[in-house]
């Protein structure tokens, strides 16, 4: 375990307050505690019931053919995705139903769009892929801003049985072009640009330049215009997403795939440089999102609206924005902007204006409100709401009390989802109409998952203990794999408790004295930046690809807002003079090699980096140092003062070696 998360792990031992729901909230939730037991007694059963909330086209014969660690689910049946999200609600008369409430950063630039809208999009999108040559199977990257196109393509891809591989529009040329090339994709998707805090940047810049670094096997680049900036083009390869969509025709017949046609590859950081790209199937992963979307934020498709404001580029919005809601046919708000544009009460005032009843952030976003304060969030009608989620991250007691008494009234049930882009939905998570809630406590396992707190060999801790997250059964919604790396999936998931089959998480958690679940943060060289994950690995060889800097280690140091921040230390190479320019080109370079949100908070030019007599780098030093001295934005240190530090706590880190 981190030192970071045995501070959090004393923290937490405080923390004793407990929320039930109301007895109202109680009486109407769809969970109850008599589906846990019914879930313990049979959970392949359990999982059987909640498949059949979609449409299958054909049934499935076996429901988990699991050879470890390789899972099939629902084995034999046929589905399609895109109608089980949209086809089927409109035939079930719900066509007039608003599907997404969109709200454009700036503002009164907002759209509505039903499902019978929604699905005609999809259909012209499909016939239009299908006109530049996507075929079932193939890979297809999006990268767009928070559009409703945005989800009209992945719909459009799903609906064909191509697998997209939506990349964060806050991500470089470079990391595109990594993404694109491992997943062999042939077209991409993107935009002019998107807005920012009331500027428009470019998108479509960051793809030429990745086409342009050579070995793609791009040949289509589709740009829907969103900012109306300039664009270079190239008229063999780019074509306008209005002319081939809205040329495109209307109707589409939906094939049905297998239950394990790959539905999308989504690249997440792990502990070497090279993201791994975390590939999803259809039937399983459809039916996890959907249930525990159903079942988590207690959703009456009805009378809800819910907004999930996470990115779509991230697995929260792929389960919690697209797959989750529209397979429920749910209402949604989609927000392209940030909080604060063109104000700090933009969140409270989409509240207000759509009467959302469901709201699902992350703690970095609850922790920035509560830094500008409550006044904010008092100025608007919050009534409405009546579930409040968070994920991402740990979220503090402070936090968890404050979106509860501020945003929720103090009424409604706050719901601390865990999960990861591997398991691909909610796995950890208080039922709200069942749960008496902890602050700051996921809780137990929803029903029909199983974990455990387990300590190094693998034996399962007790009440009061802490140890690592496993997953002790196959689930529906988990990864099938990493993208062209059966090796990596097996070293990185199931070696470590090989013995006993268990999933590890990377998460260290503990178990109170009513064995409830505190999940404590990564305890692998894997940082979490606003509830992004980002790996020290990447991060440094970002650094090092620069022609000043001959070694770098990086570490993630908690920060109050963040959850944690980038802290970089760096030796330079030969005579170069280190200085604020050589920080600040550091910190772009980092910026541009991978995407402004993996730029260094600080960087510290060092002469040396502490290590341990094998070579390695003793990474709790350095978080040490980043954690207790106070610094700016950016500083660069001098050895001396970093090493003297470093030299102080020397005795007791030699253990470390
Ligand atoms: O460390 C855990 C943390 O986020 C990691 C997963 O990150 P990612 O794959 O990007 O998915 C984020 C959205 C699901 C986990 O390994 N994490 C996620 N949710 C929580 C959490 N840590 C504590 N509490 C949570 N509720």
């Amino acid at each position: 375990m981190t030192e970071s998360s045995s501070d959090n792990l004393s923290n937490l031992l405080h923390e004793t307050r407990t929320f039930p729901p109301s007895g109202e909230f109680a009486a109407q939730a769809n969970v109850t505690e008599a589906d846990f037991a019914q879930a313990e007694q049979d959970r392949l059963g359990f999982w059987d019931t909640q498949a059949r909330r979609l449409k299958w086209r054909t049934p499935w014969t076996e429901t988990l053919e699991w050879a470890p660690p390789f899972a099939k689910w629902f084995v034999g049946g046929t589905l399609n995705v895109a109608e089980n999200c949209l086809d089927r609600h409109v035939e079930a008369g719900l066509g007039d139903r608003v599907a997404i409430n969109w709200v454009g950063e700036p503002e009164d630039d907002t759209r509505t769009i039903t499902y019978a809208q929604l699905l005609d999009e999809v259909k012209r999108a499909a016939n239009a892929l299908t006109s530049l040559g996507v075929q079932a199977g193939d890979r297809v990257a999006i990268y767009l801003p928070m559009l409703p196109e945005t989800v009209v393509a992945m719909l459009a891809c799903a609906r064909l049985g191509a697998a997209h591989s939506v990349i964060f529009g806050g991500f470089s040329a470079q990391a595109i072009h990594d993404r694109v090339t491992d997943a062999d994709a042939r077209v991409v998707i993107t935009s002019d640009g998107g807005y920012r805090r009331g500027a428009p940047s470019g998108l479509k810049v960051n793809v030429d330049e990745a086409i342009a670094k050579g070995g793609t096997a791009i040949e289509h680049v589709v740009v829907v215009k969103r900012t109306n900036q300039d664009v270079e083009w190239d008229d063999t390869r780019d074509v306008w997403w209005h002319d081939i969509v809205g040329g495109a025709s209307n109707e589409h017949q939906a094939q049905a795939f297998d239950a394990e046609q790959p539905l999308y590859i989504l690249y997440t950081s792990g502990t070497t440089g090279k993201p791994k790209g975390i590939l999803h199937t259809s039937g399983g992963y459809l039916t996890q999102v959907s249930y525990t979307h159903w079942a988590a934020f207690d959703l009456k498709a009805e009378t809800d609206v819910y907004w999930c404001a996470a990115d779509v580029g991230w697995v929260t919005g792929h389960s919690y924005i697209v797959y989750g809601p529209l397979s429920n046919a749910s209402t949604i708000v989609m927000y392209e902007g940030t909080p604060d544009t063109p104000h700090r009460g933009r969140w409270w005032e989409i509240v207000q204006e759509y009467g959302v009843t469901i709201l699902y952030a992350a703690p970095t976003a609850i922790r920035t409100f509560m830094k500008w304060g409550e006044d904010i969030p008092n100025g608007y009608d919050l009534s409405s709401l009546r579930v409040l989620g968070s994920v991402g991250e740990p979220i503090n007691p402070e936090a968890w009390i404050w979106y509860r008494r501020v945003i929720g009234a103090d009424r409604t049930p706050v719901v601390d989802t865990w999960w990861q882009t591997e398991t691909g939905a909610i796995m950890i998570s208080p039922m709200p109409g069942v749960a008496a809630a902890k602050p700051g406590s996921a809780l137990r396992t929803i029903p029909g998952i199983s974990a455990e707190v387990v300590d190094n060999d693998g034996t399962p801790v007790g009440n009061g203990e802490g140890g690592l997250l496993v997953l002790t059964e196959p689930w529906p919604a988990m990864l099938r794999g990493i993208w062209g790396d059966p090796d990596r999936y097996q070293e990185t998931y199931w070696s470590r408790f090989q013995e006993q089959g268990y999933y590890f998480a990377g998460d260290g958690a503990k178990k109170d004295e009513d064995g409830d679940l505190w999940l404590l943060g990564r305890v692998d060289d894997v940082m979490n930046i606003s509830g992004h994950r980002i790996s020290t690995t990447e991060v440094e060889s970002a650094l090092v690809s620069h022609p000043l800097v001959a070694e770098a280690a990086v570490v993630g140091a908690s920060d109050p807002t963040t959850g944690q921040g980038i802290v970089a230390f760096v030796i330079l190479r030969g005579e170069n003079v280190e200085g604020a320019d050589t920080v600040a080109a550091l910190r772009n370079h980092v910026a541009k090699e991978i995407g402004p949100i993996a730029k260094p908070r600080q960087i510290m030019i060092v002469q040396e980096l502490p290590k341990t007599r094998s070579g390695k780098i003793m990474r709790r030093l350095l978080r040490d140092v980043a954690e207790n001295r106070e610094m700016g934005d950016v500083t660069t240190l001098t050895d001396d003062s970093v090493m003297n530090l470093i030299a102080a706590k020397m005795p007791t880190a030699a253990s470390e070696d």
